[in-house]
């Protein structure tokens, strides 16, 4: 399927300079993704040094704002491969002003090319793509492509938050996560429906809680 382009896409992409972190290299080869390294300068991007957290497949970026607004004392990176949604997300930032929050437009396969080791103590994965058939496995965020990047980037202790309308994802994330050495806790059923306190709705899950749907939700650490 063709994605129709953002009207203007690219006088609004270059207004977001300031926020928008775009890949240099355009080496598209995935099984060499991790090997060329091309860190980001975090302290000159944000201007100074907090602990840093990472969402992987922000979309419009509501979730990412919203917890940067909530925790000026972190700097968070948000990765999106898709230009229409990021450029929106930026847009989003700019907006309201939010300085501890910049994106990073790439597939979460080159994620270890732009982030140093151990230097990420939170990583969110929000309403990822389910992939549901089976040849397309390798694509879902908690497959076994993904778990060793996110073990590479992931400071001692620190955790995934995972939520998703989708049963057959999280069954999947779950035991994934378990096979990689994850502790999981936290786990929920129907998030809205529980005592689960200071939760940050997304895009995505405004209209599945509309529509009624259940949101799974769990949390994973390395021990
Ligand atoms: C279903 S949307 C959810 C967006 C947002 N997290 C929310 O909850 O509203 C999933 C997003 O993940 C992005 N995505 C999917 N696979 C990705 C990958 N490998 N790397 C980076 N982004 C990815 C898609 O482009 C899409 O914007």
């Amino acid at each position: 399927m063709r994605i129709k382009r953002l009207k203007h896409l690219d006088s609004r992409k270059a207004a977001c300079e300031g926020y928008l972190i775009s890949a240099k290299s355009d080496d598209l080869n995935f099984a060499t993704a991790g090997e060329n390294k091309e860190y980001i300068d975090l302290k000159e991007w944000f201007g100074t040094e907090r602990p840093l957290w990472l969402e992987i497949g922000c979309g419009k970026g509501q979730f990412a704002c919203e917890l940067a607004k909530r925790h000026p004392e972190i700097n968070i990176i948000a990765v999106e491969k898709n230009t229409n949604v990021i450029v929106q997300a930026c847009e989003k930032a700019m907006e309201q002003g939010i300085n501890n929050v910049r994106f990073l437009k790439c597939g979460a396969e080159y994620i270890t090319r732009y982030l140093k080791p151990h230097s990420v103590g939170r990583l969110f994965l929000n309403f990822s793509c389910p992939f549901p058939k089976k040849s397309h496995t390798s694509h879902r965020l908690t497959s076994p492509t993904f778990l060793p990047l996110y073990r590479e980037l992931l400071t001692e202790g620190a955790e995934i938050h995972q939520k998703t309308d989708n049963r057959q994802l999280f069954e999947f994330s779950l035991e994934q996560l378990s096979e990689h050495g994850f502790t999981l806790k936290n786990i929920s059923l129907d998030l809205h429906n529980s005592d689960f306190e200071g939760n940050i709705v997304t895009e995505y899950e405004q209209r599945f809680v509309s529509q009624g749907l259940p949101i799974y939700r769990l949390e994973a650490y390395i021990k």
